[in-house]
């Protein structure tokens, strides 16, 4: 029988399992168990090793034992022992065994030479610093629940101040209690139809993300396209299409053609869902806080709370690696989904949704989003004082708001731009990317830019890397 032992994190600051032989010289047995944790990577290069005394204890050894054993392995250069910081596993004890060398990771694919993919905040400008103050400033007074299983309606502190965060900056009407914390807009959107929280036909913008179109086909959702014109889609409609029961838009700014949901559109949005029982329109608020020239857009949400799913998330804002969202729900849906999503959270970390919630009622939230503002309008008008100057023929839209702007060019120009968008290493996507496989206006050229994407430093040669992929002038 081999003697085991599990020396504790909080005495030594390393956790190892060793395994002795019952039996033979006991000093041999635990230099040679140490040997072969070095050899085979458990006792990485630099690691402090137990204390004499507390190693002795729980191996049932005796301290000159293990001083001994200690000693033998420091003259083989395994170990090293300095006065003040303890004995510790040589830098250079030994190379990693082949069966355990760190294997490379799965290969990441390069990413294209100037990244104008729409899609990503600049993830440069993430606010680390204070970040980090929020979540020291959570942690330290959230209380000992706060550890425990979350629920699944998300933190009543990260309700709270989404409640007052949203009706202040966005305009919508709501409590606490109508909001349930998910993982970001497209959680949202499964748990409502993954879930049969919701069942369509839904009724979305010609022109949308993919992504969001496969998880409702996965979902056997079936969806049909509305047209959009320079009003936005064509919520008006939506009366001759009695078989859909709900509508996806994006009112702030449509993704991604960027024109906001005229006030005429909105109010057709909301009338069509009063009109039966059941109707309801999803508004995908995705980058509501960034807008630029023109008036505030408030959120659809604030004029018929009982007919308006509101969804949001910190992927724009902040970051979406975060996967931190919210749904602002009618009053009757918050059971169902609740039902769905489970009452324990299983997606969203409540240590993160403390963090988000002291961000915000702190100041940090609107600060940054302050300073982001700045900094995306500076590189909205670099992008389009660069395309005035070296593509005059070359018309732009959709950039009074949000992170990214449409070129819109010649007929039948867009797959060749595309091409030459590859050759030259820019990453983009053109605008019939993102439309509906059954829409039925005419498609239109164009190329999608996303402005917040490439780091300040490799944004200007973006942007003449990008005028030498345009059509020239007819
Ligand atoms: C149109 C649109 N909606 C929503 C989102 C946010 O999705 P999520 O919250 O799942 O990251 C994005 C991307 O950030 C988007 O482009």
């Amino acid at each position: 029988m081999a003697d085991s032992w599990v020396n504790s994190a909080e005495r030594t600051g390393a956790d190892l399992h060793l395994e002795l032989p019952a039996e033979g010289p006991r000093r041999a047995a635990l230099a040679e168990a140490l040997r072969a944790a070095v050899r085979d990577g458990r006792l990485p290069p630099g690691v402090r090793l137990p204390p004499y005394r507390s190693l002795a204890a729980d191996l049932g050894l005796a301290r000159n034992t293990v001083a001994d054993a200690y000693a033998e392995l420091v003259a083989e250069g395994w170990l090293t022992a300095r006065q003040g910081s303890g004995t510790r596993v040589a830098e250079r004890a030994a190379a990693p065994a082949p069966g355990r060398r760190p294997k490379p990771g799965p290969a990441v694919p390069a990413g294209p030479l100037h990244a104008l993919q729409q899609g990503q905040p600049d993830a440069g400008s993430f606010p680390r610093t204070a970040w980090l103050a929020a979540t020291r400033k959570a942690l330290l007074a959230a209380p000992n629940d706060a550890f425990g299983p979350g629920h699944g309606q998300g933190r009543p502190e990260l309700r709270a101040a989404l409640a007052e965060y949203l009706g202040r900056a966005r305009g919508v009407r709501t409590d606490p209690s109508r909001i349930v914390v998910c993982a970001g807009f497209g959680h949202g959107m499964r748990l409502l139809y993954e879930g049969r929280v919701l069942r369509g036909p839904l009724g979305v913008e010609e022109y949308g993300l993919p992504y969001h179109l496969d998880v409702l086909h996965a979902a056997k959702v079936t969806t049909v396209p509305l047209p959009i014109d320079e009003r936005g889609a064509r919520t008006d409609d939506l009366r001759e299409l009695p078989a859909v029961r709900e509508v996806l838009l994006t009112p702030a700014h449509q993704f991604p053609t960027g024109g906001p949901l005229h006030p005429d559109r909105r109010s057709a949005a909301v009338d069509w869902a009063r009109g039966a029982p059941g109707r309801l329109v999803l508004e995908d608020d995705y980058d509501g806080e960034f807008r630029y020239d023109r008036q505030p857009v408030g959120a659809l949400q604030g004029l018929d709370p009982d007919r308006v799913v509101y969804l949001g998330s910190v992927s724009k804002s902040l970051s979406p690696g975060l996967r931190l969202g919210w749904m602002v729900l009618p009053e009757e849906l918050v059971e169902p989904v609740l039902a769905v999503k489970g009452r324990r959270e299983l997606w969203v970390s409540v240590p993160d949704q403390l963090s988000l919630a002291e961000f915000i009622t702190g100041g940090g939230y609107d600060r940054h989003l302050r300073k982001m503002r700045q900094r995306y309008r500076a590189r909205r008008d670099q992008l389009t004082a660069v395309l005035a100057e070296h593509a005059p023929h070359i018309g732009i839209t959709g950039v009074a708001a949000g992170l990214h702007a449409v070129l819109r060019l010649p007929p039948g120009t867009e797959r060749s731009a595309l091409k030459a968008a590859a050759w030259h290493g820019v990453g983009l996507d053109g605008l019939s990317f993102f439309r509906h496989p059954a829409a039925t206006a005419p498609s239109a050229d164009g190329l999608v830019i996303g402005y917040a994407t490439p780091p300040d430093s490799a944004y200007p040669a973006a942007l003449s890397a990008l005028t030498r992929i345009l059509p020239p002038p007819p």
